[in-house]
């Protein structure tokens, strides 16, 4: 065994347990990410789709997630190595999604932060710039990796600590702060004269939109959002405590999570269509229509619009805290760092991966890898593949490697707790979903433009496989 189990820290209480968890899951994702892959899939069909593979398969991999990491009270590598050498891959997949993930996410993070000092500068007295403002920021070279670096030193800060009171802290006030600023907006988004036509994007389906394409990029949002398919919830399920109840926990993240995707959809579309904006604006849909919502404020605006992203930067930091933690607890545990040479170390990498990223924006644009620039390399590996493929590895691991006794026993606390539903759960984990997941990947990468990039994917997780007896 790589940990003595009696040394792992636990988390304080099952709030904070929540909290944290929330706080991994409900980031960049919800309210940047989400109203933009809507916008580029085509509005209500692809919600609808997202919810199908939150409800039927997020929910079950979720408890999954975290029944693995209790009961190995290990991170994703150590969990997998611990039950069978052979699974380490996947483990180790799921490393590399951390490095890739936050290849970009801090990028976003970056952009967050600094729109917390633009909205107190001026940006809002401008409206009629927003849109033009927010691509010469983030097309910028020196400014916003400036911000990028700022953004993962506070990461770092945090991370190297140990997973402290800090950041627990603050999310317990900014995350309902999030809350309560995304309900204004709605409210005065909705009240916009033409908004109607923003509401019937996001509830009126249109199904000749759909492609094997659009059910991939569904299934894609609902890990990420989640959270899932890279061992960051068995990381933060290793310090769960014993008489925690996991599926009770596991539903309320989720719950929490799609309530502030959806509300993120309806403070941005109704504003969208009435500002006449196109919602296929991409990455920078949420630095442009939120700001041009509060431009409408008057003399409130500029203080609305710094909490606003101040919220959002917190809920960023308390994701990509949970993604380098994935690297960190890796190194801890398996290569025997200590806590702050892993934290240096793994964001250092990460780093360099950001500059790259953040210079894809501009004057680096020229480069692609597989016909995408960095940014985008990152992002659309992970999201479209690497995600799937580790939630798909996971249930098989979880089906078909665990004995069902061990599972039963983790997920009702050796039968203490009721869960009527684990055989419900136990089959969907075994059956269906690997099912599921492979027709949808195979679908989804065959309409998919980048092809060359997803051959690459794929050749990534066979060559993890051949050399992960050394990780
Ligand atoms: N769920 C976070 C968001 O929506 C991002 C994130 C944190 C993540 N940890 C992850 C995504 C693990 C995939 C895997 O912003």
């Amino acid at each position: 065994m790589q940990t003595n189990k009696a040394q792992r820290e636990n988390w304080g209480t099952r709030f904070g347990f929540l909290m944290a968890a929330t706080g991994s899951a409900v980031g960049l994702g919800n309210i940047w990410r989400f109203p933009y892959i809507t916008g580029e899939n085509g509005g209500s069909a692809f919600i609808i789709i997202y919810l199908l593979c939150i409800i039927a398969i997020g929910l079950s991999i979720m408890i999954a997630e975290f029944a693995v990491g209790r009961r190995t009270s290990l991170s994703a590598v150590g969990a997998y190595k611990s039950q069978n050498e052979n699974w380490t891959f996947a483990g180790a997949l799921g490393v590399l999604s951390a490095f890739f993930i936050m290849g970009f996410y801090p990028v976003v993070g970056g952009w967050s932060l600094a729109y917390v000092f633009k909205s107190a500068t001026g940006l809002l007295a401008a409206p009629e710039a927003i849109s033009s403002a927010f691509d010469a920021f983030a097309g910028a070279t020196i400014e916003p990796l400036i911000w990028t670096i700022i953004y993962m030193v506070i990461n770092v800060i945090i991370v190297a600590k140990g997973i402290s009171g800090g950041i627990e802290k603050a999310s317990k006030v900014l995350m309902p702060a999030l809350f309560a600023l995304l309900v204004i907006v709605i409210i005065k988004g909705i009240n916009l004269p033409g908004a109607s036509e923003g509401l019937a994007y996001l509830f009126k389906p249109d199904w000749s939109q759909v492609t094997g394409g659009t059910v991939l990029a569904a299934l894609g949002q609902s890990f990420f959002t989640l959270s899932l398919g890279m061992g960051c919830m068995i990381t933060y399920g290793s310090y769960l405590g014993k008489q925690e109840r996991i599926p009770a926990d596991a539903t309320s993240v989720v719950a929490m999570d799609t309530m502030v995707a959806i509300m993120a959809g309806l403070a941005i579309f109704p504003a969208l269509f009435a500002f006449g904006m196109e919602p296929t604006a991409g990455p920078g849909l949420v630095f442009v229509v939120v700001p041009a919502i509060f431009a409408h404020m008057g003399n409130v605006g500029p203080l609305i619009s710094i909490t606003f992203f101040a919220a959002l930067t917190v809920a960023a930091l308390t994701s990509s805290m949970s993604l380098l933690e994935v690297a960190v607890s890796y190194l801890i545990d398996e290569k025997k760092m200590n806590r702050k040479t892993a934290t240096y170390l793994s964001a250092g990498i990460m780093t360099v991966m950001c500059i790259l990223s953040s210079l894809s924006m501009g004057s680096l644009s020229g480069i692609k890898l597989f016909g995408v620039n960095f940014f985008d390399f990152f992002d659309i590996l992970t999201d479209k593949i690497f995600l799937a493929i580790g939630g798909m590895l996971l249930t098989i691991f979880v089906g078909w490697f665990m004995r069902k006794e061990d599972l039963k026993n983790e997920i009702t606390n050796n039968g203490t707790l009721p869960f009527g539903l684990f055989g419900v759960w136990y089959n969907i984990v075994k059956y269906v979903i690997p099912v599921v997941i492979a027709v949808v990947a195979i679908a989804g990468i065959a309409a998919i433009e980048q092809k060359s990039l997803m051959l690459f994917g794929l050749l990534v997780i066979v060559l993890l496989g051949v050399f992960s007896r050394k990780l």
